[in-house]
């Protein structure tokens, strides 16, 4: 068993992207074995989609909620039934209930609004610093570039989230093809923003999409190793929780949607109670959904150099145009506590629905789960730096709100868990 390596660069955008996209389409459609290939291995996934969303539209007409559960106790304890790891492969998504106690997520909570207004935030919040979540006419942001705050470092230096990220990262295949793909049982540190969202909010929510990488899922050579069952026609041998590879995906660089690490799952932990009809989370909870976003850009009613709208620097879009059977699965997460922690696999469909005077509100914290690889190791070393100094990490807008802010987050409050997730161990 070796380990994976990885350089860890973004990749050169090619020059010319409409000629990339055309010589990829010609490379994959020969190794599907033509039109008639192309055609029929996308029936075979769209079928198999088909059956997974009426199976998501049946939950959604008896009013339950398709998202598997779980309590933090049941994980800290390893009492998890083998039906539940079965929902979490089925499903790609699952809610872990009391990750923090109530009380204490909503003091996280308390303590952000501390931080930020101590230090003045509101006075020196000079606008978004890209367009990623769109734009808001609220003088406070509901998307708070600030990163180094206690409760966010507390929060990703806790057993407790080192416990639920095992736990995560477990759910994936870490070994194969002779090598170890990443260590499940480590994590590196990948500081995000947090989201704020006071009652009374108008939201037009966040479109359907997928994160780390849009054109690079066709195009990068590790993309097309990771996919390599679904671009040969082989959809029945492919396994979307087979790690092989995906942690030497680097993405095109630049733009804000970039991002550096390896994540098992995307996630976010909740800082106030949460009604499922209040402008929340969605997702298509289908992780083989991806195979039909790559094997559908390639049909033939889409142009020659065109991938169902996808473009650098962008999340890759969902759409009703190209992915109407994908749209139908679209579910919300269940209610929500302040604590509880919300989780979906790297390749699932996401949105954020729209909301009009949202009643409670709408905080939380995105902390996911990125183990430790090569990959992950370096990019935990510019955080690293970033912490020290108190600037924005690299895959974020170089905002650098915190630099002279007061406390902040130091060294010294630093954990094992902590100081291993920077790798300043
Ligand atoms: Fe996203």
């Amino acid at each position: 068993m070796t380990t994976a390596t990885s350089p860890h660069a973004p990749t050169q955008r090619p020059d010319d992207l409409p000629a990339a996209i055309r010589e990829t389409k010609a490379q994959l459609r020969a190794q599907l074995g033509g039109p008639a290939g192309v055609k029929a291995a996308f029936r075979e996934v769209e079928a198999f989609v088909e059956e997974r969303v009426k199976e998501i539209e049946e939950y959604n007409a008896r009013g339950e909620s398709i998202w598997p559960e779980i309590n933090y106790d049941d994980i800290a304890a390893g009492n998890i039934s083998e039906e539940f790891k079965e929902k979490v492969r089925r499903y790609g998504v699952l809610v872990v209930r009391n990750h923090f106690p109530r009380e204490q997520a909503l003091e996280f909570d308390r303590e952000l609004v501390d931080y930020v207004d101590v230090n003045d935030f509101d006075a020196q919040y000079r606008g978004p610093g890209d367009d990623f979540f769109g734009t808001l006419a609220a003088s406070r942001p509901e998307i708070f570039p600030i990163y180094w705050s206690r409760p966010q470092m507390q929060a990703r230096q806790s057993e407790r989230t080192a416990k639920v990220q095992a736990f995560l990262n477990h759910r994936w295949k870490f070994e194969s093809e002779g090598v170890k793909w990443f260590d499940p049982d480590q994590d590196s540190m990948y500081p995000d923003r947090i989201r704020r969202r006071p009652p009374g909010t108008n939201s037009s929510g966040l479109g359907a999409h997928t994160d780390s990488g849009a054109v690079e899922r066709w195009l990068l050579p590790a993309y097309q190793k990771v996919f390599q069952d679904v671009f040969s026609g082989n959809f029945a041998n492919y396994d979307p929780w087979d790690a092989a590879h995906r942690t030497e995906v680097n993405e095109y660089e630049g733009g804000s949607t970039m991002c550096s690490a390896f994540r098992t799952f995307q996630g976010w932990t909740a800082l106030s109670d949460q009604q499922r009809d209040q402008g929340v989370l969605a997702t298509v909870p289908i992780p083989e959904a991806m195979a039909y976003i790559l094997l559908r850009a390639l049909q033939d009613d889409v142009a020659e150099d065109d991938l169902c709208g996808a473009a650098p620097s962008r999340v890759l879009a969902v759409n009703e145009q190209w992915h109407p059977l994908l749209m139908r699965g679209l579910t919300n997460i269940p209610d929500l506590q302040a604590g509880d922690s919300v989780w979906w696999h790297a390749d699932i469909v996401h949105a954020v629905d729209p909301i009009e005077d949202q009643q409670g509100w709408g905080n939380v914290m995105y902390i996911p789960a990125a183990p430790m690889c090569d990959k992950n190791k370096a990019y935990s070393k510019q955080v690293a730096e970033h912490f020290l100094n108190g600037t924005s990490p690299d895959d974020f807008p170089a905002e650098d709100y915190e630099v002279d802010w007061q406390d902040r987050f130091t060294t010294a409050d630093l954990n094992e868990i902590g100081r291993r997730g920077l790798g300043l161990d």
